[in-house]
């Protein structure tokens, strides 16, 4: 894929997305090593400032990930952030993921709203045919905002990954752009 235009904007109604960059390094480090987030996430451990800049300059810059702040539209506070990854050309795919700022933004309709906003570029913007995910069946919030967004369950892999000395089961996602939900 080519890289998101940096004037590039997504406006939803009460947030919009625009294009991650360098000056976000700080506020998207603490956002992602967030105990709260990485309990969630299937990979644990911390990303240093290092690890983030390399991803930016060979993922983000290059256009093999497309990455988005989410900004509150009312005051432009950020809000955490979403991305479309492992983009398969051939087969006209890729997966999407996200992490939003700390309990005071989470359970207030944000994720729902921004994968609302990430269907319609992936399907609409990028043509893509199909939009998938891996969430830990023990996530509520993110198994229930897959649901409402219309995310069908395409397998549920019991005890597929050895997190931090558990098994835990893991639900894949996959939806093609007329399963849209609410
Ligand atoms: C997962 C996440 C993106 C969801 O975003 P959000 O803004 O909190 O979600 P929403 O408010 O849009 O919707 C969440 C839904 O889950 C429900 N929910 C919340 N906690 C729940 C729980 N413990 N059990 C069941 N449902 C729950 C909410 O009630 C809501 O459903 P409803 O509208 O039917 O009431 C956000 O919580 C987050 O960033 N979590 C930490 C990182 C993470 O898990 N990322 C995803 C990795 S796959």
């Amino acid at each position: 894929m080519k890289p998101v235009d940096k004037d590039f904007i997504i406006k939803g109604e009460h947030i919009y997305l625009r294009p991650i960059t360098q000056a976000d390094t700080e506020l998207v480090l603490r956002w992602r090593n967030a105990p709260e987030v990485v309990k969630n996430f299937l990979y644990r451990k911390e990303i240093t400032a290092q690890e983030h800049q390399s991803w930016l300059e060979n993922k983000v810059f290059t256009g093999q990930v497309h990455q988005f702040v989410i900004v509150d539209a009312a005051d432009d506070t950020p809000l955490g952030s979403v991305y479309l990854q492992n983009f398969d050309e051939e087969n006209n795919k890729a997966e999407w993921g996200l992490f939003l700022d700390g309990d005071k933004t989470r359970g207030r309709g944000v994720g729902t709203e921004v994968g609302n906003l990430i269907w319609d570029y992936a399907f609409d913007t990028l043509k893509l045919h199909k939009l998938h995910s891996r969430v830990l069946a023990r996530n509520k919030p993110c198994v229930r905002m897959n649901e409402k967004l219309g995310f069908p369950q395409e397998a549920y892999l019991r005890d597929e990954l050895l997190l931090d000395g558990s098994y835990e089961d893991l639900i894949l996602y996959g939806a093609l752009k007329g399963d849209r939900g609410q």
